[in-house]
């Protein structure tokens, strides 16, 4: 699929076919993650890819029970990990640049979900401790965001967006609400 289409295709589907992922496909999104930039090119994060049914079920639970990530045969668990980037950048590394890392390898991810005709649905509210536990993931590292990835079961209307004008500000700050 071509860049631009991909982005519009792109939606955070919630209900998902009980349909396996080809191999091929998931090694796609696997290497798409590894291409994602990150700072210094240090690839502070760790991504666990989860498929055990009682697993996913733990995450859904530890999700503040978003069951329909219990219906997806992969999810993935972006992990920040300052270990990788902290005696090069410090505090900076520890508290931003690992979580942007992280974040940048989720879109990534959910990106070329989409380019891969799948569906998947960024996951940023659990409870941190609970999915760390399931994961295991030790501090300090820190749990960022989930993506469950499936064949969709429903096709969301694109969700509005704030005006053009209202986002992007020429050469400064005005009008922030
Ligand atoms: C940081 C972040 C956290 C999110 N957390 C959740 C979540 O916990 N559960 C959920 O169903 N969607 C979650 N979403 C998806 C958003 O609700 C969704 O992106 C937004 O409503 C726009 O819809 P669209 O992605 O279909 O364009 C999250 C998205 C982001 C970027």
């Amino acid at each position: 699929m071509e860049f631009f289409e991909v982005l519009k295709q792109r939606r955070s589907v919630r209900a998902y076919e009980r349909k396996p992922i080809e191999e091929e496909k998931l090694q796609q999104i696997l290497e798409a993650i590894n291409s994602a930039p990150s700072a210094g090119n240090l690839q502070a994060y760790e991504v666990v890819l989860v498929r055990d049914r009682e697993r996913i079920r733990q995450l859904a639970r530890a999700s503040h029970d978003q069951t329909f990530i219990e219906d997806a045969p992969v999810v993935l668990v972006f992990v920040a990990n300052p270990l990788r980037n902290s005696s090069t950048y410090g505090r900076r590394g520890e508290h931003l640049y690992c979580m942007q890392d992280a974040t940048i390898a989720c879109t990534v991810a959910h990106l070329a979900a989409t380019a891969l005709g799948l569906s998947s649905c960024w996951i940023g509210a659990f409870d941190d401790e609970a999915v760390a536990k399931i994961v295991g993931a030790e501090p300090p590292l820190q749990p960022a965001a989930i993506l469950p990835i499936a064949y969709p079961a429903e096709h969301p209307a694109p969700r509005s967006r704030r005006p053009l004008e209202d986002l992007i500000h020429e050469e400064r700050l005005r009008r922030v609400r």
